[in-house]
């Protein structure tokens, strides 16, 4: 997934003004900016290796039309666009037959800028995406009843991911008013959904990359609010919209969305791929949990959109987990095995659980529960699992 753009503009710099300030006001990516001179602009492309060239012609549009295809040429990979006050037709179509990906009025309106930069993410974003795995996937863990091991399992989860995919997993904490990811990961709380809140108004990529914590796994991590009055200024359309945003940032969002059916929380669960019910075998949990499923049907989900984990199996006093299948007409798509003493462990040593222990039950449980999940995204789609030891 890509993180920034980069773009050269070139040009004559006494003329770009327009055009740099429009592109400036881009917000949906950061862009990489750099202006070259028609003398320059080999040996730019050449380090640079942009994924986009835009040609201010400034009224000299034929010998630009030569410098934008025989650098096209020999950058066969970079995409190209010319901004002119040219109007001739036959000329505009030279340009697009040299292999040109837009050509913009002069002066550029913002409009047409947008157009042609989400056009260049697109396709260099599908380039990249060639495999299945390479797309994005949300994934929301939930429950209807607390202390079954939402957040355990969510943050180890996201670490378990970000050893395939350093960089590219963030791990984010929508229990708004006692989350404690940010605690268990062990990440003093310098930055958290408050601050970009507080920030919303100038909110862009770069601002919001700027406000998440990184785990030593290589996991990004946005923590929830800082303190349980935060949760007044946290809207269902903020949560959204910086949703729209890490979704270009990261190719795993891993989100403990917690307990309750809140605006919010069904916004996130809406736009999920794939949610994980999380539930424990005992009487409260399964019957909350069945009420969950209910609802999700409500919703209108996909049963395929949802997966049961069972966390904490063969706990003392357990219902029997085929009581559990029969109750829930659906498969337990991956069990945690009980483990208190490795969890609470993990917790106060401010240790990811494989970090403590990778052979103990539950380690491979979270190891396992991320197998499985990779395992549907690369089929593409949701398949009801096998009942999964782990
Ligand atoms: N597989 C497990 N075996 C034993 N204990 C576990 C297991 N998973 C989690 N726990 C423990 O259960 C407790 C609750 O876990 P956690 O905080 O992850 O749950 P939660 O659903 O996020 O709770 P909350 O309602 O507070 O958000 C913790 O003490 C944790 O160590
Ligand atoms: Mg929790």
């Amino acid at each position: 997934m890509i993180r920034e753009l980069s773009v050269v503009i070139a040009g004559d710099d006494r003329h770009l003004g327009h055009v740099l300030s429009e592109i400036r006001k881009i917000k949906f990516v950061p862009i990489h900016l750099e202006i070259a001179r028609p003398a320059q602009l080999k040996e730019t492309l050449g380090r640079m290796h942009p994924h986009l060239v835009i040609y201010d012609t400034d009224g000299d549009t034929n010998s630009i039309l030569k410098t934008a295809t025989q650098m096209g040429n020999e950058f066969a990979e970079v995409q190209w666009a010319v901004v002119s006050k040219e109007t001739d037709v036959d000329l505009i179509l030279q340009f697009f037959r040299s292999g040109a990906i837009d050509f913009l009025k002069d002066p550029i309106q913002a409009d047409d800028l947008k157009r042609l930069i989400q056009n260049v993410l697109d396709k260099v974003n599908d380039r990249d995406s060639s495999a299945k795995d390479d797309e994005h996937h949300t994934i929301a863990l939930f429950s209807t009843k607390g202390g079954v091991g939402l957040t355990t399992i969510a943050s180890n989860l996201a670490v378990e991911f970000a050893k395939k995919h350093s960089n590219d997993v963030l791990l984010l904490d929508l229990v708004l008013q006692h989350g404690n990811i940010a605690d268990v990961l062990d990440l003093g709380l310098q930055y958290s959904l408050t601050d970009v809140i507080e920030n919303f108004e100038r909110l862009d990529a770069k601002l919001l990359a700027n406000s998440l914590m990184k785990h030593k796994s290589g996991c990004y991590v946005l923590p929830s609010t800082k303190k349980p009055d935060d949760v007044e200024v946290v809207t269902s359309s903020h949560t959204a919209e910086i949703f729209q945003f890490l979704k270009g940032m990261f190719r795993y969002v891993i989100t403990d969305v917690g307990h309750e059916f809140s605006r919010t929380s069904i916004s996130f669960l809406d736009i999920a791929d794939l949610i994980l019910l999380v539930t424990t075998p005992d009487v409260l949990s399964l019957v909350n949990t069945r009420n969950a499923v209910d609802t999700f049907k409500q919703l209108g989900y996909s049963p395929d959109k949802i997966k049961l984990v069972l966390n904490r199996a063969r706990m003392k006093g357990e219902i029997d987990p085929s009581l559990i299948k029969k109750n829930f007409a659906m498969e337990i798509f991956c069990e945690l095995a009980d483990d208190p003493i490795t969890c609470l462990n993990a917790i106060n040593q401010g240790k990811v659980l494989s970090e403590l222990d990778k052979n103990a039950g539950v380690s491979k449980g979270v190891q396992r529960l991320g197998q499985l999940v990779s395992e549907l995204q690369k089929k593409g789609t949701a398949h009801v699992a096998q009942r999964t030891s782990c």
